[in-house]
């Protein structure tokens, strides 16, 4: 009998990926989105409606939905909570979570707070978790990037330590925990090249073939020198194959060719 999966955020960057590649695995696979438009099942982590139903008949829940910029307190970590309170009665028996590599060593950085905090719900529910903490995703370093090109200069803090990693390689990593037994902390992962972030947009710049200008933007405080020091990056967990030239190259094929 094929194991039946929820993938919360299955309509996001990560999870999408994350449900595609468990269906072609040949799990029963329910995308959970507020919007429950064809193909979804309609569940709302900040009011609970729906959850009860999406989460029945559910062996493994893989726990992809975020909203960091809108209530994340009570989304992420009450949402999360009142889900495994309902996975539990329902006889889930596993829930796999996606975190990110170094939340708690970046003093004070709101998102990563609610993310710990996530990640100490997941982990004291009678639900039993696995929990997988990536770097950044060449996806959200290309949209800040991009946003910031906006600009007639590009300000950036300069020695950011980051390791952006593939996010179809995370989903990939993702899909072999979701089909495998409960394994509680999983070994952080990380992409293959660890670099200061205006490397990053220098690399993004030469692709691009553009010759903007990068300008120092001073970053004081402790949570900016926990980046500069290495808080988010994992050189020892080199999971991720593909590079950042690579995704740029395939996002901005035109560009590089010119
Ligand atoms: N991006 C990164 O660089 C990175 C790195 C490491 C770890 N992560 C983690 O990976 C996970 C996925 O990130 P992502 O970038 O793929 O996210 P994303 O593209 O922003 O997707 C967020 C998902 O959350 C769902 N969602 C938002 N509010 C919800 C609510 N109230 N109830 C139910 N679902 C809700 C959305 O679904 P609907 O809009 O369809 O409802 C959407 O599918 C997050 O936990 C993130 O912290 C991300």
């Amino acid at each position: 009998m094929s194991v039946e999966i929820l993938v919360t955020g299955g309509t996001g960057v990560l999870g999408r990926q994350v449900a595609e590649r468990l269906r072609s695995a040949g799990a029963g696979v329910r995308v959970m989105s507020r919007s429950g438009k064809p193909g979804t099942v309609h569940g709302d982590l900040l009011t609970g409606e729906g959850l009860e139903r999406a989460v029945r008949g559910v062996d493994t829940i893989v726990h992809c939905a975020t909203s960091p910029f809108r209530k994340p307190e009570l989304v992420d970590v009450g949402g999360t909570d009142n889900m495994l309170r309902i996975a539990a009665r329902a006889g889930v028996s596993h829930c796999l979570y996606i975190s990110i590599v170094g939340i708690d060593g970046a003093a004070s950085y709101p998102y990563y707070d609610i993310k710990l905090e996530t990640e100490r719900v997941v982990a004291d529910s009678p639900v039993p978790h696995t929990i997988l903490r990536a770097t950044q995703f060449h996806d959200l370093i290309f949209l800040a990037v991009r946003f910031l090109d906006r600009l007639p200069v590009i300000p950036l803090p300069f020695g950011f330590l980051g390791q952006p990693i593939d996010s179809g390689e995370v989903a990939d990593r993702m899909v072999k925990l979701a089909l495998s037994e409960p394994a509680g902390r999983a070994p952080d992962i990380g992409g293959p090249e660890v670099a200061p972030l205006e490397d990053a947009v220098r690399t993004y710049l030469d692709v691009k073939g553009s010759s903007k200008r990068i300008v120092r933007l001073p970053f004081p405080g402790k949570t900016a020198r926990a980046f500069r020091e290495g808080a988010i990056v994992c050189p020892d967990n080199r999971y991720g194959m593909i590079t950042w030239e690579e995704f740029l190259q395939a996002e901005l094929p035109t560009e590089s060719a010119a």
